[in-house]
């Protein structure tokens, strides 16, 4: 077990940028470290965060409990069998390292989730998900210990719950595990998913379409539209799209027949939130530190120096004017602590 720091700053551990400091914070290295964590004093400390890369959470204060660090490192090849790969990786393995990884070896299934921030760990909480893919449909099962009983469990991918940014670990095991490997299920043949007209467009550009023309493209697209965190604090879409029934759905095309968004097999449809709320007249806009970013107002930015309570006003006001506009309510995606 690494040393414990105390009153830390974790400006350097969320993408937003916040100046929000920890009473306690740890980091844990290895599963050792983790088991004699918590049968040490320490577990007894509360409240108690699991952080991985810090850029899904806005901190609208000094965090007064543990902070918890797991940085357990490794991608290790378990098993190929005909075009499957089976590959087991570390909690602290960086997100896009692991998918860049996956390009040099020519392994297909998390090339368009391509320059995604944050840690292996974290793409199971909220099923990360980009241009027509989602951790979900390559993650094989997940390997936790539980907070409570220290015992280690593996979740198969059907028992995640996963669903739009959505599953276990946020929902009924909310802060009761810590992640330590997470395994995926690669093809070495695989069905490209192409579909998604940004992408598309991206590929216009390339002579052939392969895993590695579709990290690229991905990566052009996401420089071009989204801040880039290391240089102004953001924690990428701020709310979900929001899914509103067939008959709300029909009701708002009266009015705007221009609506953006994606109709599913029942009639109802996944509104795109950044529409909403460019229509709400919040596209680009500034309140002091922070606002939209000008590009994908999805997006809320660190102009340099906002608190996360500032943050979390600004995101409030969102939510209002896009409630007032269009009576839809808009849910953070990020978690607010
Ligand atoms: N749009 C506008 N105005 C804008 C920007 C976009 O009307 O200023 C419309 C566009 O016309 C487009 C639609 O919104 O048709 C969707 O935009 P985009 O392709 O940027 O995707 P998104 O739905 O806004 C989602 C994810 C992103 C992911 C992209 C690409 C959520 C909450 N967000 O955004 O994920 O990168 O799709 O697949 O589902 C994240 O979760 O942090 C994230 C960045």
């Amino acid at each position: 077990m690494s040393e414990i720091k105390e009153n830390y700053s974790l400006l350097k551990h969320n993408t937003f940028k916040v100046a929000a400091r920890a009473r306690f914070y740890l980091e844990l290295n290895d599963i050792p470290a983790i088991l004699e964590f918590l049968s040490s004093d320490l577990s007894n400390l509360r409240p108690r965060l699991v952080l991985g890369g810090g850029s899904n959470v806005l901190f609208t204060g000094d965090f007064d409990g543990i902070v918890i660090h797991p940085a357990i490192k490794g991608i290790e090849k378990i098993s190929e069998e005909g075009n499957t790969i089976l590959v087991k990786v570390g909690a602290g393995e960086d997100w896009d390292g692991f998918v860049g990884y996956c390009t040099e070896q020519g392994w297909g299934g998390v090339e368009n989730l391509s320059f995604i921030p944050g840690t292996v760990g974290a793409c199971p909480v909220q099923n990360i998900g980009a241009y027509g893919m989602e951790a979900a449909d390559s993650i094989d099962s997940v390997q936790a210990i539980h907070l409570e009983t220290g015992r280690m469990i593996t979740l198969k991918s059907n028992e995640c719950q996963f669903s739009y940014r959505n599953s276990i670990f946020k929902q009924e095991l909310k802060d009761k595990t810590v992640i330590t490997h997470v395994y995926f299920r690669l093809q070495k043949n695989h069905q490209y998913k192409t579909t998604y007209p940004d992408l598309q467009r991206a590929l216009d550009n390339y002579p052939e379409t392969t895993i590695r023309t579709i990290r690229e493209a991905i990566i052009s697209i996401r420089k071009n539209k989204l801040p880039d965190p290391s240089v102004k604090g953001n924690a990428g879409s701020f709310f979900k799209n929001p899914v509103i029934d067939r008959d709300k759905a029909i009701s708002l095309y009266k009015f705007y027949p221009q609506i953006k968004g994606f109709r599913n097999a029942d009639g109802s449809l996944k509104v795109s939130a950044a529409w909403l709320i460019e229509q709400s007249g919040w596209k680009g806009k500034r309140m002091g530190e922070t606002g939209t970013h000008p590009k994908q107002p999805l997006i809320i930015v660190n102009h340099g120096g906002a608190t996360g309570g500032e943050i979390l006003q600004c995101a409030l006001k969102i939510q209002k004017a896009v409630m007032n506009h269009f009576a839809i309510k808009l849910e953070m995606e990020v978690n607010i602590l």
